[in-house]
Protein backbone atom coordinates (compact mmCIF):
# COMPACT_ATOMS: atom_id res chain seq x y z
CA UNK A 1 0.00 0.00 0.00
CA UNK A 2 1.51 3.77 -0.76
CA UNK A 3 2.54 5.75 2.23
CA UNK A 4 0.16 8.67 2.58
CA UNK A 5 2.55 11.48 2.93
CA UNK A 6 0.02 14.39 2.43
CA UNK A 7 0.46 15.39 6.23
CA UNK A 8 3.53 15.04 6.71
CA UNK A 9 4.92 16.75 3.34
CA UNK A 10 2.40 19.73 3.58
CA UNK A 11 4.87 22.82 3.78
CA UNK A 12 3.69 25.91 6.02
CA UNK A 13 5.57 29.22 7.37
CA UNK A 14 2.88 28.89 10.25
CA UNK A 15 4.49 28.44 13.50
CA UNK A 16 3.32 25.76 15.77
CA UNK A 17 2.43 28.01 18.99
CA UNK A 18 1.21 26.69 22.13
CA UNK A 19 2.82 23.67 22.47
CA UNK A 20 3.16 21.50 25.64
CA UNK A 21 4.23 18.03 26.65
CA UNK A 22 5.53 15.80 29.37
CA UNK A 23 9.19 16.87 30.82
CA UNK A 24 11.86 14.94 29.41
CA UNK A 25 13.55 15.21 32.86
CA UNK A 26 12.56 15.14 36.20
CA UNK A 27 13.82 17.46 39.02
CA UNK A 28 15.87 15.93 41.41
CA UNK A 29 17.22 12.80 39.11
CA UNK A 30 20.60 12.80 37.10
CA UNK A 31 20.94 10.93 33.41
CA UNK A 32 22.74 7.66 33.72
CA UNK A 33 25.39 7.63 31.52
CA UNK A 34 27.39 10.54 31.03
CA UNK A 35 31.21 9.56 30.31
CA UNK A 36 32.66 11.91 33.21
CA UNK A 37 33.88 9.18 35.66
CA UNK A 38 31.57 10.48 38.59
CA UNK A 39 29.03 7.50 39.61
CA UNK A 40 25.00 8.10 39.96
CA UNK A 41 25.58 8.72 43.60
CA UNK A 42 27.98 11.25 43.85
CA UNK A 43 26.20 13.27 41.04
CA UNK A 44 23.08 12.84 42.32
CA UNK A 45 23.85 14.40 46.04
CA UNK A 46 26.52 16.89 44.11
CA UNK A 47 23.59 17.94 42.47
CA UNK A 48 20.79 18.37 45.36
CA UNK A 49 23.72 20.48 47.14
CA UNK A 50 24.20 22.91 44.44
CA UNK A 51 20.43 23.50 43.83
CA UNK A 52 20.78 24.16 47.16
CA UNK A 53 23.76 26.99 46.60
CA UNK A 54 21.62 27.85 43.55
CA UNK A 55 18.30 28.99 44.75
CA UNK A 56 20.40 31.00 47.21
CA UNK A 57 23.05 32.22 44.84
CA UNK A 58 19.75 33.23 42.72
CA UNK A 59 17.77 34.90 45.89
CA UNK A 60 21.24 36.77 46.84
CA UNK A 61 21.64 38.37 42.96
CA UNK A 62 17.83 39.23 43.36
CA UNK A 63 18.40 41.11 46.49
CA UNK A 64 21.61 42.74 45.29
CA UNK A 65 19.24 44.11 42.12
CA UNK A 66 16.72 44.72 45.06
CA UNK A 67 19.22 47.12 47.17
CA UNK A 68 20.24 48.89 44.03
CA UNK A 69 16.66 50.05 42.67
CA UNK A 70 15.88 50.88 46.54
CA UNK A 71 18.97 52.76 47.61
CA UNK A 72 18.47 56.31 49.75
CA UNK A 73 20.42 58.50 51.09
CA UNK A 74 23.88 60.38 51.16
CA UNK A 75 25.93 57.02 50.35
CA UNK A 76 23.39 56.57 47.05
CA UNK A 77 25.41 56.97 44.57
CA UNK A 78 28.22 54.70 45.47
CA UNK A 79 26.04 51.56 46.95
CA UNK A 80 24.08 51.89 43.70
CA UNK A 81 27.17 51.23 41.96
CA UNK A 82 28.40 48.99 44.44
CA UNK A 83 25.36 46.59 44.64
CA UNK A 84 24.92 46.46 40.50
CA UNK A 85 29.01 45.18 40.62
CA UNK A 86 27.80 42.25 43.07
CA UNK A 87 24.78 42.03 41.09
CA UNK A 88 26.92 41.19 38.05
CA UNK A 89 29.46 38.80 39.69
CA UNK A 90 26.44 37.04 41.21
CA UNK A 91 24.95 36.69 37.63
CA UNK A 92 28.04 35.09 36.31
CA UNK A 93 28.25 32.90 39.58
CA UNK A 94 24.78 31.99 39.30
CA UNK A 95 25.42 30.38 35.37
CA UNK A 96 28.01 28.73 36.53
CA UNK A 97 26.25 26.61 39.25
CA UNK A 98 23.61 25.88 36.89
CA UNK A 99 25.64 24.35 34.39
CA UNK A 100 27.69 22.53 36.54
CA UNK A 101 24.39 21.10 37.69
CA UNK A 102 23.46 20.26 34.00
CA UNK A 103 26.78 18.52 32.77
CA UNK A 104 26.34 16.40 36.09
CA UNK A 105 23.03 15.04 34.67
CA UNK A 106 21.11 16.95 36.81
CA UNK A 107 18.21 19.65 36.56
CA UNK A 108 18.85 23.15 37.60
CA UNK A 109 16.32 25.02 39.65
CA UNK A 110 15.48 27.96 37.44
CA UNK A 111 12.27 29.83 37.98
CA UNK A 112 11.22 32.55 40.76
CA UNK A 113 8.60 30.73 42.34
CA UNK A 114 10.52 27.19 42.24
CA UNK A 115 13.56 29.00 44.12
CA UNK A 116 11.27 30.97 46.94
CA UNK A 117 10.20 27.39 48.27
CA UNK A 118 13.91 26.32 48.36
CA UNK A 119 15.53 29.13 49.31
CA UNK A 120 17.11 29.64 53.15
CA UNK A 121 17.20 33.57 52.84
CA UNK A 122 14.50 35.00 55.03
CA UNK A 123 12.47 37.11 52.58
CA UNK A 124 12.50 40.73 52.51
CA UNK A 125 9.47 43.18 52.26
CA UNK A 126 8.48 44.76 49.26
CA UNK A 127 9.25 48.23 50.24
CA UNK A 128 12.23 50.15 50.75
CA UNK A 129 14.40 49.81 54.00
CA UNK A 130 17.53 51.80 55.37
CA UNK A 131 20.62 51.68 53.78
CA UNK A 132 21.78 49.76 57.44
CA UNK A 133 18.81 46.91 56.85
CA UNK A 134 19.83 46.59 52.97
CA UNK A 135 23.41 45.88 53.79
CA UNK A 136 22.21 43.64 57.10
CA UNK A 137 20.14 41.41 54.57
CA UNK A 138 22.68 41.20 51.90
CA UNK A 139 25.33 40.60 54.73
CA UNK A 140 23.29 37.49 56.57
CA UNK A 141 22.58 35.96 52.10
CA UNK A 142 26.45 35.79 52.16
CA UNK A 143 26.58 34.31 55.50
CA UNK A 144 23.79 31.71 54.43
CA UNK A 145 26.03 30.99 51.35
CA UNK A 146 29.20 30.97 52.08
CA UNK A 147 28.41 28.66 55.53
CA UNK A 148 27.22 25.67 53.25
CA UNK A 149 30.35 26.82 50.94
CA UNK A 150 33.18 25.19 52.82
CA UNK A 151 31.45 21.63 53.67
CA UNK A 152 30.09 21.41 50.50
CA UNK A 153 33.78 22.21 48.96
CA UNK A 154 35.09 19.23 51.10
CA UNK A 155 32.39 16.93 50.24
CA UNK A 156 32.54 17.29 46.64
CA UNK A 157 36.66 16.67 47.32
CA UNK A 158 35.71 13.57 49.25
CA UNK A 159 33.65 11.87 46.35
CA UNK A 160 35.60 12.60 43.83
CA UNK A 161 34.16 15.05 42.34
CA UNK A 162 36.81 17.84 41.93
CA UNK A 163 35.29 20.14 39.19
CA UNK A 164 32.85 20.79 42.21
CA UNK A 165 35.24 21.46 44.38
CA UNK A 166 37.24 23.81 42.17
CA UNK A 167 33.34 25.72 41.43
CA UNK A 168 32.79 26.25 45.20
CA UNK A 169 35.95 27.32 46.29
CA UNK A 170 37.94 29.67 43.46
CA UNK A 171 34.41 31.08 42.38
CA UNK A 172 31.81 31.01 44.61
CA UNK A 173 33.43 31.06 48.21
CA UNK A 174 35.98 33.46 46.72
CA UNK A 175 33.44 36.12 45.09
CA UNK A 176 31.58 36.12 48.24
CA UNK A 177 34.08 36.35 50.69
CA UNK A 178 35.21 39.57 48.64
CA UNK A 179 31.67 40.73 48.84
CA UNK A 180 31.54 40.55 52.28
CA UNK A 181 34.97 42.80 53.13
CA UNK A 182 33.23 45.31 50.59
CA UNK A 183 30.15 45.26 52.36
CA UNK A 184 31.14 45.39 55.80
CA UNK A 185 33.63 48.29 55.54
CA UNK A 186 30.12 50.21 55.13
CA UNK A 187 28.91 49.56 58.17
CA UNK A 188 32.14 50.25 60.39
CA UNK A 189 30.87 53.42 62.38
CA UNK A 190 33.37 56.37 61.65
CA UNK A 191 33.52 59.76 61.50
CA UNK A 192 32.83 61.87 57.80
CA UNK A 193 34.15 65.04 59.07
CA UNK A 194 35.54 65.52 62.30
CA UNK A 195 37.54 62.79 64.54
CA UNK A 196 36.10 61.73 67.31
CA UNK A 197 38.68 62.29 69.87
CA UNK A 198 40.82 65.42 68.76
CA UNK A 199 44.86 64.23 69.09
CA UNK A 200 46.71 66.34 72.03
CA UNK A 201 47.93 69.44 70.29
CA UNK A 202 45.00 69.78 67.96
CA UNK A 203 43.43 73.36 68.07
FE1 LIG B 1 20.53 50.00 37.08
Amino acid sequence: MAKDNSKSSTVSAQPRLYQRANEIQTYGTVTHFPPLELDEPTRLEMTAQLNQLLADTITLRDLYKKSHWQVAGPTFYQLHLLFDKHFAEQVELVDSIAERIQLLGGVSIAMAADVAEVTQIERPPRGREEVPVQLSRLLDAHQIIIRQSRPLARRASEIGDDGTNDLVVSEVLRTNELQVWFLSEHLVDVPLVEAKLASAGAA
